[in-house]
């Protein structure tokens, strides 16, 4: 666990403009600094950054939010990576909460283990032959090996003392470069394979794979899980290709380090390779941050259906909404690898653009084995359908693939959601509460405007300030924190701490209307004053209510209260001065 003000902390430390253009250069205009979107394709800039309030903000496609989600949008990275990032770049070091610390601490030496092994393995590469001429036969030319860090380990029990400066350091036992037998004899994990090295978004190797040049168990060796390696989060090949993924807004994933390697070498550049996992959502999800669409390519035998039909599973509960998902079934015999060398580049993105959408496969593994013309047909298929439906969140995929299923099986979509107890996708709008008339819309659009810019103000609200609406909700929901938080709070912060709950696009609206604003504008005036006018509006109702009733039917209480508000709209009008 990241300390949250140590977020803050941190967010104080960057300045996203430099952060930003370690990915994308940007241009000065105005207050702001403008670039052409990362995030999507365009021509004339509407990404916008703002030095002065630390955030950033697309007036295209929306995109938004710190330096720290800024990392973590372009480079896919996770929340914590992306702060022990960008910690690192400005020299500071990550303190751990009490629980679970053990789990994220990773000495820095032991990427350094990692990298010396890695040039020692391309160093072997270039003095063996035999490894030369494997992957010569394999179609890989030099420029590839290299942009993959390829290397080879001889045949040798204890290569790496040649490697690094110390053989009995634990850390080589650590990283699973060296195994330790009884009696603590050490060895290398790795000996006579073709070395690939597995490298993290951030370009720092943390893993092997390592192939057996001819026949034998097994084809390929792994490093095993370690502090800097998590087969389930890691996907080979993703530091190399990141930049083709998000030029293209497509990303294809394959099952082998070899696919990757020979799709690079006939230019297809944009693929990446699961570590002998399944696909997991973790994968999906990293992958979709990047780009618009992802083609699952898996081989043509039944391994790669079983695979394919896992990415499947898991990728449900990462759909969203308009970003594609494809999977792309070669002829039995076939991988991408001998695919691609058989029949070339665009024979291989043909097959790409006629990739089966998940939607579509999804239907068609439903139906394959049932018989929809009997009751007990389109009963199996209900059965089949209900974990798969159940697990997408995405609202308008959720909802078209519940309409097809239940046309399927001949029953309405009412009838399908009951009957999986699930609630309905197009929910009609909530009834609004019955205090409704607190204060007018443009006065709060007006208040959330100011506290975005100066979110520290929330605190002068009263305690028990309530406003009708989303917007009511978010600024109520942001007097709430800071009133916890002790801190000086900045807008970055607060988007920080906003991020991925339901008031997040609320802020981020009012936030990019605000991009604009010069910082000489006067956010405590207008504060002071959209408060007094929406008090006024209220007292204004309130008195009305009351003089309603008319003056002979109240009661006692209710006549004093009439004085009162009479008392503080007076004052009120007063302070204008
Ligand atoms: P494949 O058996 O499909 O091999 O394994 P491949 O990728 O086509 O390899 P080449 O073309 O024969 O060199 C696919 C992936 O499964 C994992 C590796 O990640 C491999 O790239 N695997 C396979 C292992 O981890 N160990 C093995 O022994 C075999
Ligand atoms: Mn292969």
């Amino acid at each position: 666990m990241i300390p949250k003000s140590f977020v803050q902390y941190l967010l104080n430390r960057l300045d996203i403009v430099d952060v930003v253009e370690r990915y994308v250069p940007l241009k000065k205009a105005g207050a702001n600094f403008v670039a052409c979107c990362p995030f999507h394709n365009e021509k004339s800039p509407s990404f916008t950054v703002s030095q002065s309030k630390q955030f950033y903000h697309c007036f295209g496609c929306g995109a938004h939010g710190t330096a720290i989600g800024f990392v973590m949008e372009h480079a896919g990275m996770g929340f914590v990576e992306a702060v022990e990032y960008l910690a690192k770049s400005v020299g500071v070091t990550v303190p751990q909460e009490a629980s679970n610390t053990s789990q994220h601490k990773v000495a820095p030496d032991l990427y350094e283990l990692m990298q010396s092994a890695t040039r020692y393995y391309r160093e072997q590469l270039k003095k063996n032959q035999r490894a030369i001429d494997y992957l010569k036969g394999r179609g890989l030319s030099g420029e590839v090996a290299a942009r993959f860090g390829i290397g080879y380990s001889p045949d040798d029990w204890q290569n790496l003392k040649a490697a690094v400066p110390n053989y009995q350091d634990a850390g080589l036992v650590e990283t699973g470069l060296v195994i330790e037998g009884e009696g603590g004899k050490r060895y290398d994990r790795f000996r006579d394979r073709i070395m690939f090295p597995i490298v993290n978004v951030r370009g720092q190797v943390i893993g092997f794979g390592g192939r057996i040049l001819d026949k034998g168990e097994p084809k390929y060796l792994n490093s095993p899980e370690t502090p800097l390696f998590e087969k389930g989060h890691e996907l080979y090949g993703l530091y190399q290709a990141q930049k083709a993924i998000r030029a293209r807004q497509q990303v294809i994933v394959v099952e082998g380090y070899m696919d990757v390697v020979a799709l690079a070498q006939h230019g297809v550049e944009y693929a990446v390779a699961t570590l002998g996992t399944a696909t997991t959502p973790y994968h999906v999800q990293k992958l979709l941050r990047l780009s618009e669409q992802v083609v699952f390519c898996f081989d043509g035998d039944k391994a790669g259906q079983k695979a394919a039909w896992r990415a499947l599973e898991n990728a449900l509960p990462q759909l969203v909404d308009g970003k594609r998902i494809g999977f792309l079934f070669l002829p039995e015999e076939h991988d991408p690898d001998t695919y691609i060398r058989e029949f070339g580049t665009e024979a291989f993105e043909q097959l790409l653009d006629d990739s089966l959408p998940l939607s579509g496969y999804l239907l068609r593994e439903l139906t394959a084995q049932v018989d929809l013309r009997t009751p007990e047909g389109r009963n199996i298929l209900l059965q089949k359908a209900q974990p798969l439906l159940t697990a997408i969140t995405a609202p308008t995929t959720a909802l078209l693939l519940r309409k097809e299923v239940a046309a399927l099986a001949g029953v309405t979509q009412a009838e399908l959601e009951a009957l999986y107890s699930i609630k309905p996708v197009a929910a009609p709008p909530r009834a609004a509460p019955p205090k409704a008339k607190r204060s007018t819309p443009s006065g709060l659009r007006t208040l959330l405007r100011c506290l975005v810019m100066r979110p520290v103000l929330a605190r002068e609200l009263p305690g028990d300030w309530q406003g009708e609406g989303n917007e009511g909700a978010a600024i109520a929901a942001l007097a709430d924190w800071l009133r916890e938080s002790a801190d000086e709070t900045t807008s970055a912060a607060m988007i920080q701490h906003f991020q991925g709950t339901s008031y997040e696009v609320v802020f981020a609206s009012a936030q990019g209307e605000v991009i604009q604003w010069g910082d000489d504008f006067d956010v405590q005036a207008e504060f002071v004053g959209v408060l007094r006018r929406m008090r006024l509006d209220v007292i204004e109702s309130e008195s009305a209510e009351l003089l309603a009733k008319g003056l002979l039917s109240m009661s006692e209480s209710e006549r004093s209260r009439l004085a009162q508000l009479k008392d503080e709209r007076r004052q009120l009008k007063e302070q204008v001065g």
